[in-house]
């Protein structure tokens, strides 16, 4: 069935698990996120960013997810990821997301606050949640220990923050970024300041780029031609320490590409007569799955539908 973020959220943030938002493109990537929430008996956020509905277009995107919650026994929302402006937004509102994000994490703190309030007056008339982002994910780009800090989310801010806007849901920045390369050196997250924040928040807090980029995965990869030197997540520790401190949605998208994406490399090098897509996506879209399963045991919602 088909819910809002804030329906799923709530119950994982009162009983202290965490319910995974899992980035789709097109039907192998929705079949291997909604047959593992319907397997593991998780409630599950399927997450669609701009450049996905660019790819796979507003329309079709929107229908294949809502025909999977037609028929999943287990609650899902239908979440917008990283919208940047009220015109995206708005779009997804109309199409029938349950969830969007509004993503003002570049602007300065007043601007992002008037976009999420504009946001929230939209989208809450039609019964839809909004998360919204303070502060930046940090890359390793932002190299030095100042550099990467002055970027996170500030405890007092948020609070503000999410009193001006009315926001359901807030993703802070607490050391995490996107992608298969996130730390240089040793990964490290500031759980002191998610626990000063959660001190001072008291909606659901979402951590985004928490792929671990597992080793067995880029080792598979690069076994069969992948070159990922250097690619490095969040340990699963640190995950489940998070969640303990108060993070309630986990976003996950890097591990699910590089699982796809390894298995096809694997399939087209190991059976080089193969040419049947199912033959190929197939197998792919299984060990997405796999992850998939594995994030919602590590997550604590498996059993939670
Ligand atoms: O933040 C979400 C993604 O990992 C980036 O996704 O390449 O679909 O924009 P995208
Ligand atoms: P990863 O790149 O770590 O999977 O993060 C995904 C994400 O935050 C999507 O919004
Ligand atoms: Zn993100």
């Amino acid at each position: 069935m088909l819910v809002t973020n804030k329906e799923l959220l709530l119950p994982a943030m009162q009983k202290g698990y965490a319910v995974g938002a899992f980035n789709i493109q097109n039907l192998e990537s929705l079949l291997a996120v909604v047959e593992a929430a319907v397997e593991e008996k998780s409630p599950v956020i399927v997450a669609v960013t701009p450049s996905s509905i660019k790819y796979g277009g507003l329309a079709y995107l929107t229908k294949i997810v809502r025909t999977a919650a037609e028929s999943a026994p287990v609650p899902m929302s239908l979440h917008l990821d990283h919208g940047k402006d009220f015109e995206t937004v708005s779009k997804c509102v109309e199409a029938g997301f349950t969830s969007v994000m509004i993503d003002g994490s570049f602007l300065k703190f007043e601007e992002n606050i008037a976009l999420t309030k504009r946001v929230v007056d939209l989208a809450h008339a039609k019964g839809v949640s909004v998360e919204a982002e303070l502060g930046r994910l940090a890359g390793v780009e932002e190299s030095t220990v100042e550099e990467r800090e002055a970027v996170l989310t500030d405890p007092d801010s948020a609070k503000e923050f999410v009193e001006q806007t009315g926001v359901d849901t807030l993703a802070v920045a607490i050391g995490t970024s996107h992608g298969a390369y996130k730390f240089k050196g040793e990964a490290k997250l500031d759980f002191e300041r998610l626990r000063l924040i959660r001190e001072r928040v008291n909606i659901p807090l979402v951590l985004h780029g928490a792929s671990s980029v597992p080793q067995w995965i880029i080792q598979k990869a690069v076994k069969y031609g992948a070159e990922l030197a250097g690619a490095k997540g969040i340990p699963e520790e640190h995950i489940k320490k998070a969640i303990s401190l108060g993070i309630s949605k986990i976003n996950i998208d890097t591990d699910l590409r590089l699982a796809f994406t390894a298995t096809i490399r694997e399939v087209l090098s190991t059976k080089p007569k193969e040419f049947d897509p199912r033959k190929i996506l197939g197998p792919a879209k299984e060990a997405m799955k796999e992850v998939v399963k594995s994030k919602m045991r590590l997550f604590g919602s498996s059993g939670k539908a």
